[in-house]
């Protein structure tokens, strides 16, 4: 017996390929640690660090796949090819450890909160990265694969049919993958969740899937909401780590139980139509003292074309649609007086200048989060320039979401709780 158990350990760390032993903290109850993807404890952290500037870069470009991802879904047509001749990888920014099949394989899953279904690479999965771990259906006892005439075929995008074997083909940023439906016993943390329905990857092409896979914690069809409602009951919470800090890690917790008291809430809408998404009524936006300029059109909630305000993990620098960005970025120029302005990528307004920075407030249906510096501002690492970290919509995607971004939402926790229709935000310190 010690030794099975002696032997299953030896099984688990080795399996975590390329992780540094320290790295190894265990999952506890119902939370999971959430680790930055350039965390020292990730597999998927640049072999040679970038400079300040190209980090910058690559983040913006990043985002603007996962922006047009998200333009995508709004307007219910399918992604527009991003120019080729230029890799842009959209590998979401953070990732969390789960467990799949019996005996248990380790992967490390990118946490989404603008998808639903789970998916990750299978053994024999032609395009996904060499690199890292693929689940191998065929090491686990408790693996099966989805009838076409289960009532989960019927949920997938697209879904087709080899043999009895139901799959389907999706999108993803740049990328589109085929995969088989299946099910297994999925382990987050301690708690066990069998015959957990996710897609198992044999083609990918396009550079834009996360490496290990991907956990939708959206709370549309086959998401971990609706898989897990008798023991979570659509109820979460995350607190996201500094992109500086990599060293630590955030946490990410499912279920009611232990959930925060202490935290101010918005109202939660629900787009029909979009059911993935996490709406919420952005009404105005302060910067300092003064409640900005901005047209109610530029913050509407429209169920029919998409428009509104969403709280994503996935982007990384909040954007706004033109007419609520430009208001706000001249008043935030309008209070450093007449401090020269440059541009860095898509960031309008830097300053390479010592500068005094106003307070910035987002005002929702009631509930008023005033950001700390940390949250807005992007400095480099010499201190010598600072930029305010968020953008206009770009003028070649659908422009009529307002997305608040996950460097918008480090230190703080985000509460989602579905039945109650209520999102909360509490500061915490969680790097
Ligand atoms: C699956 O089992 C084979 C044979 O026992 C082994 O070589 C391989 O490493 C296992 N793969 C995983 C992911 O556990
Ligand atoms: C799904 O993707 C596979 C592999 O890329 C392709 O062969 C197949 O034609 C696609 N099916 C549909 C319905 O698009
Ligand atoms: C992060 O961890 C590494 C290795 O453990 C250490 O060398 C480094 O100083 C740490 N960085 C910070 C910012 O704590
Ligand atoms: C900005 O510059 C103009 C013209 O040089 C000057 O009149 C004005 O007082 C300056 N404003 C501030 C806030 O320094
Ligand atoms: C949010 O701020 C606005 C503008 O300062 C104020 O009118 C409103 O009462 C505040 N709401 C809450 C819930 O604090």
């Amino acid at each position: 017996m010690r030794t099975l158990l002696l032997s299953l350990v030896v099984l688990f760390f080795s399996l975590v390929k390329g992780l540094s032993p320290n790295c190894n903290i265990q999952d506890q109850g119902s939370t999971l640690q959430v680790i930055h993807v350039n965390s020292p404890c990730s597999p998927f952290r640049p072999k040679t660090p970038l400079s300040w500037q190209d980090n910058v870069l690559q983040m913006q470009s990043k985002d603007k796949a996962r922006l047009q991802y998200l333009s995508s879904l709004v307007a219910s047509k399918s992604i527009v090819p991003i120019a080729s001749g230029r890799t842009i990888t959209q590998n979401p920014t953070y990732i969390v450890r789960a467990k799949i099949g019996t005996p248990p394989q380790t992967l490390l899953l990118a946490v989404d909160t603008s998808n639903d279904a789970a998916w990750v690479p299978c053994t024999g999965c032609v395009g996904c990265s060499s690199t890292t771990m693929v689940f191998d259906s065929a090491n686990s006892t408790t693996f099966k694969t989805v009838d076409c005439s289960a009532d989960q075929c019927k949920q997938v995008p697209n879904p087709t049919c080899a043999g009895t074997t139901c799959g389907f083909n999706k999108t993803y940023g740049g990328s589109a993958f085929a995969a088989n439906l299946v099910q297994d016993t999925l382990v987050l943390a301690t708690d066990p969740v069998p015959g957990y329905t996710f897609g198992c990857i044999q083609t990918s092409t396009g550079s834009s899937l996360p490496a290990q896979g991907l956990l939708g914690l959206g709370r549309g069809p086959l998401s971990l909401l609706s898989q897990t409602d008798s023991l979570y009951k659509s109820t979460f919470s995350y607190c996201l780590p500094g992109y500086k800090s990599t060293n630590f890690s955030g946490s990410l917790r499912l279920g009611p139980i232990g959930q925060p008291k202490k935290i101010k809430y918005t109202q939660l809408l629900k787009n029909p139509r979009r059911s993935s998404l996490y709406y919420v009524n952005l009404m105005a936006i302060k910067v300092g003292n003064k409640v900005v300029d901005i047209p109610a059109t530029a913050f509407a909630f429209d169920p029919s074309t998409g428009a509104g305000t969403v709280i994503d993990s996935g982007t990384i620098f909040t954007n706004l649609v033109k007419a609520a960005y430009i208001p706000v970025r001249d008043e935030f120029r309008r209070r450093m007086g007449n401090a020269t302005v440059t541009s860095l990528g898509g960031f309008d307004t830097c300053y390479i200048v010592p500068i005094t920075i106003p307070s910035i407030t987002f005002i929702f249906s009631g509930m008023n989060v005033t950001l700390p510096q940390d949250n807005f501002i992007i400095r480099s690492t010499a201190g010598t320039t600072s930029c305010l970290a968020m953008a206009g919509a770009a003028d070649n995607v659908n422009s009529v979401l307002n997305v608040i971004a996950n460097f918008q939402q480090q230190n703080h926790r985000i509460l989602i709780d579905v039945p109650n229709s209520k999102l909360g935000v509490a500061r915490e310190t969680c790097s």
